[in-house]
């Protein structure tokens, strides 16, 4: 009778187990057209927007959807923006209000972050999940509406949750200016992405990063990917899998005698790059937003979340040339535990610049022998900015914040800021609880790992001591910070502070063991985070929050669009539509510390 049952079980099992394959091959055959020849518009050159007599509103729609893309030659169902992988750039000038509505079609709750934007008065158009907003639900539109303000130069947007960005949720987004001072340095521009590219979902590989007992370090990525395109060894997908071998390299086209400028984006979830192109030195005229002084370098480093623009100039014969995006392998940390160890990632991403007139051919340059510091930032020093700027005064509030790592009661890994792991609170942003239920400062749990301070225009440092073996590159929201000064060991050395022409940016990288002081004016009211830019280190909980000027920001008033979301959440939370999404939000659930 037992066995009867259980052979009984075995066929049920059996039989869900091949309807559901069947479904799933269905849907890969239903999409396998156009998962190789996407054109996301990366490789044609632009000019910078027309000027206009006044700032105008510049519209755009974005829908989040999943499709299948196989960006390194491998099709893999990833979460795209506009059916693109990067998603699309969108441009804006110097001073234009930027009004993007988010469709939400993804069949998960999404939200975006406009990397770089300081969002002077409009906090709640960051983007950030239980910080300034709660997600889109599946199926919501979203307004982000706000103002460039003063600011122009490279930034990019992506989600804000949940290791989203890592599963293609990223784009650039570039500001032009009508005033550029290097307007006559260049005649065209491109866009150049770096990113990492997982072939697992995303989701499945944060379960086991956060498992209990899990001993290995972050999970090591298949390929690299410039603007979007890299080549994978096929020999090494699993059987079954779509795979086109020597998939096409990224082409940029130039023309003899031209000049081009080159916005360098590092999108990664936790890779280091270091970029150059054979032959063409890089003359940097911007890094993150802010113009510096000219400068020339053969490989350029750029840590994620960091941009540049560099200006190459087609000056050599007539030709192919490597491009290079070269992952940093020194700070890939791994053990013969780390997920995806025997990954077939090809460190040295490649892309060809082309001279019109050259054949199509394989270039057969050489690469510059300059070394680069292991998984650093460009050296500050090299960095001046262009019009001298004013360095606040004495700070005369300090935040330090000391990062660590260690294990929770669960033994599951966590990173620690001042001994406390950040735990996100999907349902209930700080924004809202703070300006709209009046939570006290005081009233938010530790794990909320929130800062504060009050006086309107008062100098603050943030000093941040990476007390641990990993490198991190830590990015703040709100802000662009001058970086006074950076050192090993855990000590400030004021001595190597520099108070003269330190350069502003808005990710620096804190090498292992090690202190940098960031300094900025509090004069911008709102809730801005800062933490690693590494995303599965976010996941793990090295962020904090800061409330900015709280007396200000609790005049604010939140558009009722932004506080809807959480009631819209809670409402299709209710009506539970999907089976997936209640797997998905159950897969989600941050495991309380
Ligand atoms: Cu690129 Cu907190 O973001
Ligand atoms: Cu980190």
């Amino acid at each position: 009778m037992r066995n009867i049952k259980r052979i009984f079980a075995l066929i049920i099992t059996l039989f869900v187990i091949s309807a559901f394959s069947r479904s799933t091959l269905y849907e890969h055959l239903e999409h396998k057209r156009g998962a190789y020849d996407h054109d996301n518009g990366f490789f044609t050159p632009f000019t910078p927007l027309e000027a206009t007599p006044h700032p105008v509103t510049r519209y755009y729609e974005v829908e989040l959807s999943q499709v299948d893309l196989a960006p390194d030659g491998f099709v893999k169902k990833i979460f795209s923006i506009n059916g693109q992988y990067p998603g699309t750039i969108l441009h804006a000038n110097k001073g234009d209000n930027i009004h993007v509505t988010v469709k939400n079609n993804l069949g998960f709750p999404s939200v975006i972050h406009w990397h770089g934007m300081l969002q002077k008065g409009t906090t709640w158009n960051d983007g950030v999940t239980g910080q300034t907003q709660c997600s889109i639900p599946n199926g919501v539109s979203f307004v982000y509406n706000f103002s460039t303000g003063e600011q122009c130069g490279t930034y990019w947007y992506h989600s804000h949750t949940h290791g989203q960005y890592m599963e293609g949720l990223r784009a650039p987004l570039v500001i032009h200016d009508p005033d550029d001072p290097f307007r006559s340095y260049y005649d065209l521009e491109y866009v150049i992405t770096m990113s990492d590219w997982y072939h697992g979902r995303i989701s499945d590989l944060l379960k086991l990063r956060m498992a209990p007992n899990y001993g290995g370090f972050n999970p090591i990525p298949d390929s690299g990917l410039m603007s979007g395109v890299g080549r994978y060894n096929c020999s090494a997908a699993p059987p079954n899998s779509q795979c086109r071998p020597n998939n096409p390299l990224a082409v940029y086209k130039v023309t003899s005698g031209k000049r081009y400028r080159l916005r360098l984006i590092n999108m990664s979830g936790l890779v280091h790059y270091i970029f150059s192109v054979d032959n063409h030195p890089l003359k940097i005229i911007e890094a993150d937003g802010q113009y510096s002084r000219p400068v020339t370098v053969n490989k350029l480093p750029v840590a994620i979340g960091q941009r540049y623009s560099v200006i190459i100039e087609a000056n050599q014969p007539v030709e192919n040339y490597w491009m290079r995006a070269t992952i940093d392998d020194r700070c890939i940390l791994k053990n013969q535990s780390t997920i995806n160890i025997d990954s077939a990632i090809n460190y040295k991403v490649t892309g060809i610049l082309r001279y019109d007139g050259a054949d199509i051919a394989d270039p057969k340059s050489k690469e510059y022998p300059d070394q680069t510091e292991p998984c650093l930032s460009l050296d500050q020093s090299l960095l001046k900015p262009y019009v001298p700027l004013q360095v606040p005064g004495p700070a005369t509030n300090e935040i330090k914040l000391t990062a660590t790592f260690g294990v929770d009661s669960q033994n599951i890994g966590r990173a620690f800021i001042n001994n406390s792991t950040y735990a996100v609170d999907d349902q209930h942003p700080t924004l809202e609880k703070f300006v709209n239920n009046k939570v006290a400062l005081n009233q938010f749990p530790a794990n909320q790992n929130i800062y504060s301070y009050d006086k309107w225009g008062e100098t603050v440092d943030i000093i941040f001591i990476n007390n641990n073996f990993a490198i991190h590159p830590i990015h703040m929201h709100g802000h662009s910070f001058f970086v006074l000064g950076t050192g090993s060991g855990i000590e400030v050395d004021k001595s190597k502070l520099n108070l003269i022409d330190p350069f502003p940016r808005d990710t620096f990288v804190l090498n292992s063991t090690s202190w940098a002081v960031f300094r900025y004016k509090a004069t911008n009211p709102g809730v801005w985070t800062i933490h690693c830019h590494i995303e599965w280190h976010v996941e793990m909980g090295m962020v904090a929050q800061i409330i900015e000027l709280p007396t200000a920001l609790s005049k604010a008033e939140i558009p009722e669009s932004v506080t809807d979301l959480c009631r819209q959440q809670q409402k299709s939370k209710r009506s539970r539509f999907s089976r997936r999404n209640r797997l998905y939000n159950i897969d989600m659930e941050r495991i309380k510390v």
